[in-house]
């Protein structure tokens, strides 16, 4: 599949508020920036040659289906997978060589795919978990109290196994977990998965108030539907390419999308 005509293409002029490279020392640091990122798991090439962008303040989603590369590129991003060429950089310094620690203690975090919970532990001491760097060791109590203002359930079921709680719920501990490293980019690998639509829409809307309230936001989604609707900018990667790239309004109503991704019943009222 392949998107045309949208604004926003990666190297389009105009694609960003800071298009036209990395920028000099005179301009304000860039939020995320990806160019021709490969990588291979052994003779299989997961991604081709991804090139994207996430300014800062900014709520991107990357979407597309099973096998697209995606949560590989998320890998990459947080020094898990280390790519065969390509660039990752993030306020202009080159994440290439930094372990996954380190990537934290620079303001990234992720919340992985299938949650990754301690589900013996107790939802607090999954939620310390998350505070054990240094970055994270500053406040870590008032930040604590912070997310149980954002996640009012878990304040309620603090002292319970994580692996009692209801998968939406899970899906709270996980986030919070990620928002105790006090990050300025957070990356979400497929928070929908599994949850009841209801449930979804709480979560969702639970992002957007972390995105509002100053965190940059990189949401993975194999539901395109609810991650167009969320986010202001959206790229589609597909086979390890990226296909396409805009608005997330524009690329909701694009037609090749919709034929794509959105369903035969999409296109009805
Ligand atoms: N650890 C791994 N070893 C070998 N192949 C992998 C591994 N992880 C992912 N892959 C393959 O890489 C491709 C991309 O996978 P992935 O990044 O998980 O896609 P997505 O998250 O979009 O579903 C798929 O073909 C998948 O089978
Ligand atoms: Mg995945």
């Amino acid at each position: 599949m392949h998107v045309t005509g949208l604004e926003g293409r990666p190297g389009s002029a105009g694609a960003s508020p800071s298009a036209g490279g990395f920028g000099g020392p005179s301009e304000a640091p860039h939020g995320l920036e990806i160019r021709d990122l490969e990588v291979a798991y052994g003779g299989l090439t997961a991604l081709a040659g991804v090139t994207l962008r996430v300014e800062p303040g900014e709520f991107v989603a990357l979407v597309g289906a099973n096998g697209a590369g995606k949560s590989t590129l998320l890998r990459s991003i947080t020094g898990l997978v280390r790519p065969r060429a390509g660039l990752v950089r993030w306020r202009d310094e080159d994440l290439g060589a930094l372990s996954a620690d380190r990537v934290v203690e620079r303001g990234i975090a992720m919340v992985p795919e299938g949650r990754k919970l301690f589900p013996q532990m107790t939802v607090e001491e999954n939620l310390e978990l998350g505070a054990y760097g240094d970055r994270a060791r500053v406040d870590r109590r008032a930040r604590l109290e912070g997310m149980y203002a954002i996640f009012p359930r878990l304040a309620e079921r603090r002292g319970q196994l994580a692996g009692w709680l209801s998968g939406g719920e899970q899906q709270m501990v996980a986030s919070a977990r990620a928002m105790m490293t006090r990050p300025s980019l957070l990356m979400l690998d497929e928070p929908s998965l599994g949850l009841a639509p209801q449930m979804m829409t709480l979560i969702f809307g639970l992002l957007g108030q972390i995105h509002r309230a100053g965190t940059t936001l990189l949401l993975v989604e194999q539901n395109v539907h609810a991650a167009l609707a969320m986010a202001s900018r959206a790229y589609i990667l597909e086979s390890g390419w990226v296909v396409g790239a805009g608005p997330a309004e524009a690329l909701l109503h694009d037609p090749s999308v919709r034929r794509a991704y959105l369903g035969p019943l999409a296109g009805l009222p």
